[in-house]
């Protein structure tokens, strides 16, 4: 399916001084681009309704009625892609169909309107061909495109809306942590982010915000990070707030990460760093891995590295774990590993064109 974009110029756009002072400290998600992309969507989740109204605009507050379903029900779902300037010039996106895919399948999920995958791919082209001037050229830099879909329509009974808006807005990034050093993880043993028969597969708002008092008991023992485990599942571990988790068995040249078991989003980044360890000649295991396996593992040092991934994190080492009920200490010597910054610099390679991208997973935006 393809629309017409209409493309309203931003009347008074960033300067270059301005992109510069941005691209001295990006951070993440502290400043935006110029533009931003919207298509709206009208009927009903039976009749597949229609997408219409596709827009580049200067980028601005929405006008909401104050009784949109989004602000009482919570339907909102979302993704994160990332642009990345190559050495020509040139800005290409990693696996952008993945994305797409994943997004229709959390629309399913929350009873919203699928996006046709071309259509989210042209989205992504219109923003970053209008704000090119904002993908930063550092190292470790890109520029963060969040496109997300609200329900709209005001109307207060409980039923799924019919009227959707899909946006997207562009963000200049650098490291998630702001370190490439291993950032100590809270376990979250109160709170759960996700539950069987749940969203947690689903890439919405209320995931993250049921992890957010868990993130914060976190902070509070100097975690940046806080990591979910499945009491009904032997203690399984299973996610990070925003990230999947890997665990590094060095001698056995061996890769175990959580298993999908409905509960766990599927992140892009995970699925890759599967194939480049395949590649590479790793046994990759998708499994439950518990709280147990975790602390021996440690201890005898069959775990030799940990790290966090996903398309904000990249891939991030993860040092000791804290609970409430004590320390696992971080594996190894607690500095970054050796596996953990090669698959790290090739996967980073790959997006920024300095490694063969041998899977096709590039797509050039501009
Ligand atoms: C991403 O990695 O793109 C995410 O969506 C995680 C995030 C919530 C920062």
């Amino acid at each position: 399916m393809s629309l017409t974009f209409s493309v309203e110029p931003n009347p008074s756009p960033a300067t270059e001084a301005d992109r510069e002072k941005v691209f001295a400290n990006p951070g993440f998600g502290d400043f935006f681009s110029d533009h931003m992309v919207s298509i709206d969507w009208k009927g009903t989740y039976a009749d597949g309704g229609e997408w219409s109204n596709a827009r580049v605009s200067a980028y601005a507050p929405l006008s909401l009625d104050p009784a949109s379903c989004v602000l009482h029900y919570g339907q909102e779902i979302f993704e994160g892609v990332k642009a990345y300037r190559h050495a020509d010039g040139s800005i290409w996106t990693f696996r952008p169909q993945v994305n797409a895919q994943r997004l229709q399948r959390s629309a399913r999920r929350l009873a919203m309107p699928e996006l046709p995958e071309e259509l989210f791919v042209e989205s992504l082209k219109q923003l970053v061909s209008i704000d090119r001037e904002w993908v930063p050229r550092g190292e470790g830099e890109a520029f963060y495109l969040r496109p997300f879909m609200i329900s709209t329509e005001a109307y207060l009974g409980v039923r799924p809306a019919h009227e959707v808006k899909y946006l997207v807005i562009g963000s200049p990034v650098g490291n998630y942590f702001g370190t490439v050093a291993p950032v100590d993880i809270w376990l979250s043993t109160q709170y759960a982010r996700a539950g069987v028969g749940g969203t947690g597969a689903a890439k919405c708002g209320g995931n993250y915000a049921a992890s957010l008092i868990a993130q914060l008991e976190g902070e509070q023992h100097g975690c940046k990070q806080v990591i979910f485990k499945d009491p009904h599942r032997d203690d399984a571990i299973e996610e990070l707030g925003g990230m999947n988790v890997f665990f590094v068995f060095g001698d056995e040249n061996k890769l175990v990460t959580p298993e999908l078991t409905g509960t766990i989003l599927e992140g892009v980044t995970r699925q890759s760093i599967i194939q480049l360890a395949k590649d590479r000649g790793m046994t990759v295991e998708e499994r439950k891995f518990t709280l147990d396996q975790w602390r021996e593992g440690v201890a005898s040092g069959a775990i030799s590295e940990i790290f966090a991934c996903g398309t904000a994190a990249v891939i991030s080492p993860v040092g000791a774990l804290k609970s409430a009920d004590g320390v696992i200490a971080a594996p190894g010597d607690g500095a970054a590993g050796e596996v953990t910054l090669s698959l790290r610099q090739e996967l980073v390679g790959i997006q920024t064109g300095a490694v063969e991208d041998r899977h096709g997973w590039l797509t050039r935006l501009v």
